[in-house]
């Protein structure tokens, strides 16, 4: 056990793991002139905790003074807003009605946190002309000015419109659990998206766990499979304990590093927003402009 513990804080660069829960100073940034850093939350199996996920990791780094941006791309389910318990009137479709403006569709969350519903209407963007699409995507950019991080929900899977957000962003965190299911989907995700580009950048977290050396485990198998069958490097950016209070803060519809802010889960994601704040990776490539270009008229 000590062994591969060794073996894989090797393979993650002598990071901890859930351990590393102190504090580690200042964060390191580098954001090309201001523009937003894209963050797509996927996973291959669907409830793995990827929007429990996003809007606590929002909310972490929003309290490190990060101003942060959720957009709920999980098509059809507005899971975000059960979560946040809040809801939005409007989504990001709804900028196509020209009297509605960029402001009136950014929903104020907790802790400074906001939020954008993407709407179902994605799907069917290939049938809007380009001239309606300009509109829309001219009325999105302005978030450029009001988030330092923008947060990607997608839906699980290797489905069109999934791959879509995730090759259009930046920076891809992928979640599993331990479970088999779960991992065999999660490299289904990476093996998809190597087989559209070279270019990933890809951070993996582990939910669920029960103990460390599961986590571990389950780590190595993921760096190291993909190592060797895709020529992927992928990264490791942190574990979080199974921990009820994960279900409770659900059912009480206020987040939990609100909720419950000094439980186990909610450490190890305030450890995992430090890890992605310190990621030496983190810089803007496509940014905003590039991630709605893609999106918006890639299909
Ligand atoms: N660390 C955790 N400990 C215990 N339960 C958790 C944890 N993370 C998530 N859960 C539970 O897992 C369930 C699914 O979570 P969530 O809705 O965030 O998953 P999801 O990946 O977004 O699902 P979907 O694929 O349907 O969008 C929820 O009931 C949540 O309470
Ligand atoms: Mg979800």
């Amino acid at each position: 056990m000590k062994d591969q513990a060794a073996k894989l804080r090797q393979l993650v660069g002598g990071k901890n793991f859930v351990g590393d829960l102190q504090e580690t100073g200042s964060v390191n940034v580098d954001k090309k002139d201001n523009l937003p850093y894209i963050i797509a939350i996927t996973s291959g199996k669907g409830g793995v905790g990827k929007t429990n996920f996003t809007v606590n990791l929002a909310i972490a780094l929003s309290r490190m003074g990060k101003r942060v941006l959720i957009i709920d791309a999980d098509l059809g389910l507005a899971n975000v807003e059960v979560i946040l318990g809040c809801s939005s009137r409007y989504t990001m479709m709804d900028l196509l009605n020209s009297d509605i403006s960029l402001a009136q569709i950014i929903l104020e969350g907790p802790a400074g946190i906001k939020y954008i519903s993407g709407g179902s209407g994605i799907e069917q963007m290939s049938d809007l002309s380009v001239t309606t699409r300009e509109l829309l995507i001219q009325k999105l950019y302005a978030c450029e000015t009001v988030a330092d991080i923008i947060l990607v929900d997608t839906g699980a899977g290797v489905g069109r419109n999934v791959l879509d957000f995730l090759l259009s962003s930046d920076e891809i965190i992928l979640l599993t659990t331990p479970e088999p299911t779960a991992l065999t989907d999660a490299y289904a995700v990476i093996k998809a998206c190597r087989a559209k580009t070279d270019f990933l950048n890809i951070k993996f977290v582990i939910n669920k766990i029960y103990d460390e050396s599961e986590g571990i485990d389950v780590g190595m198998k993921l760096i190291e499979t993909t190592r060797r069958f895709l020529q992927v490097n992928v990264s490791y950016l942190g574990m979080i304990y199974d921990d009820r209070n994960m279900t409770n803060a659900i059912k009480k519809q206020v987040p939990l590093l609100l909720s419950y802010p000094d439980t186990i889960a909610a450490k190890c994601i305030n450890s995992i927003a430090k890890a992605v704040l310190q990621g030496d990776s983190m810089r803007v490539k496509r940014g905003w402009r590039g991630f709605l270009q893609r999106l918006i008229f890639s299909r």
